[in-house]
């Protein structure tokens, strides 16, 4: 069997319940597929804040550099909202994706014709829907300097962040952006802000500068603003999606919500040295955590991807993904994309009949 080691960070709220399932998940897709997958559990976010006093201790980060994938839930809760910065379990995150050097955010947003009526948008607006974000994922205002609140000389406050991008940084996330689009619909939507800022006007610049080697893509550019008006007024317009850190947050998670549920949309974080990270686009969801109520689907899907793009298993990553529709096709929904006439489960369930599908 071939052997993969992949480090499991639960982290916070809905993410421990979410993980359990999508464990026995991939346990069950190791036996049909001949796989062997050793997982090591680390605690991230608030949970590593709890054990440890650090949101990333050093071990979690260097057990996910030594392994093969990592699949991560979500971090996060009131309970550490308050605590200085560094040791907030969002800072965890952002460390744990500048420390793989994670650059590249894929999130696929497609509308499955099963969650037609999940949308709180039209059918025949959201119909036939299916978009890739490629988010920016170490640079920008996340991560640009200076940062930090200081104290003027008038004795006020001043916060401060700073958008920034070099053009090396430009170059390596637009490059994955048309090589995306080449494989998909060939069209490649940049979004940026270059009307008012200058770091947008370089990354349009490059952007448009780098379409030259790749005819076969056509290529548009939309201000954000414009771009979150269009992606709920006619997404069918977009294949492909390029964009900042901050921009890509906001836009992924409006796409999300054409697809019925945020419960359903997993992404893939890569870069180019390190193991990739595989997390759903939502959080921790603190308001339904503990209640066996949140989607497991997002995470479940996450780990296809993983299989996909972080162990070269398209296969395994495909019969997931198919079980998913069957799922959804049998009639099972749980809160967040019920509608009338279906059969209402938790978290375990959803996973029990997922397993039951593939068995
Ligand atoms: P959220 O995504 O956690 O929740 C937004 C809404 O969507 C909530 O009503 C929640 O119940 C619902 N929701 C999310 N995932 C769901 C699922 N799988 N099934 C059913 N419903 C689901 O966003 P938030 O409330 O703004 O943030 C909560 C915490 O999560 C914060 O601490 C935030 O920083 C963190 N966060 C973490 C990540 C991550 O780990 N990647 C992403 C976003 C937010
Ligand atoms: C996401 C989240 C994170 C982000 C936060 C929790 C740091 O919203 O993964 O989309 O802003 O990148
Ligand atoms: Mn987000």
């Amino acid at each position: 069997a071939q052997n993969y080691r992949i480090t499991l960070l639960p982290g916070d709220g809905i993410g421990p319940e979410i993980m359990t399932v999508t464990v026995d998940v991939l346990k069950t897709i190791a036996k049909q597929y001949d796989l062997q997958f050793d997982f090591t559990s680390v605690p991230i976010g608030g949970a590593a804040i709890d054990e440890t006093g650090e949101p990333l201790p050093a071990k979690t980060l260097e057990t996910c550099r030594n392994s093969d994938a990592v699949l991560l839930a979500a971090i996060g809760g009131y309970k550490w909202d308050n605590l200085p910065r560094h040791q907030r379990p969002e800072t965890g995150l952002l460390g744990l994706r500048a420390g793989l050097s994670l650059f590249a955010n894929l999130r696929p947003a497609t509308i499955l014709p099963q969650l037609i009526d999940a949308s709180t948008l039209k059918p025949e607006v959201v119909k036939g829907v299916d978009i890739m974000v490629v988010r920016e994922l170490t640079g920008g205002i996340y991560f640009g300097q200076p940062k930090g609140v200081f104290a003027t000389e008038t004795g006020e406050q001043r916060g401060v962040n700073t958008m920034a991008y070099t053009d090396g940084e430009i170059d390596r996330i637009a490059k994955i952006g048309f090589e995306t689009a080449q494989k998909r619909g060939g069209k490649l939507c940049s979004v940026d802000k270059a009307n008012v800022l200058d770091v947008s006007q370089l990354w349009r610049d490059r952007v448009t500068q780098m379409s030259e080697q790749y005819s076969d893509v056509e290529l548009s550019h939309l201000y954000v603003d414009n771009a979150a008006m269009q992606l709920v007024r006619d997404p069918k317009q977009f294949d492909t999606i390029v964009t900042g850190n901050m921009f890509g947050d906001i836009l992924s998670d409006a796409a999300a919500m054409l697809t019925g549920s945020i419960g359903m949309l997993p992404s893939a974080s890569l870069g180019e040295n390190n193991p990739g990270v595989f997390e759903p686009v939502h959080g921790s969801a603190p308001d339904i955590a503990g209640q066996d109520k949140a989607n497991p689907l997002a995470q479940i899907l996450s780990a296809a991807m993983m299989l996909r793009y972080g162990l070269n298993q398209p296969q395994a990553a495909k019969r997931i993904e198919q079980a998913v529709l069957q799922v959804l096709d049998l009639g099972y929904r749980t809160g967040d994309i019920m509608s009338p006439g279906m059969k209402p489960v938790g978290c375990r369930g959803m996973g029990e009949i997922l397993i039951q599908v593939l068995e």
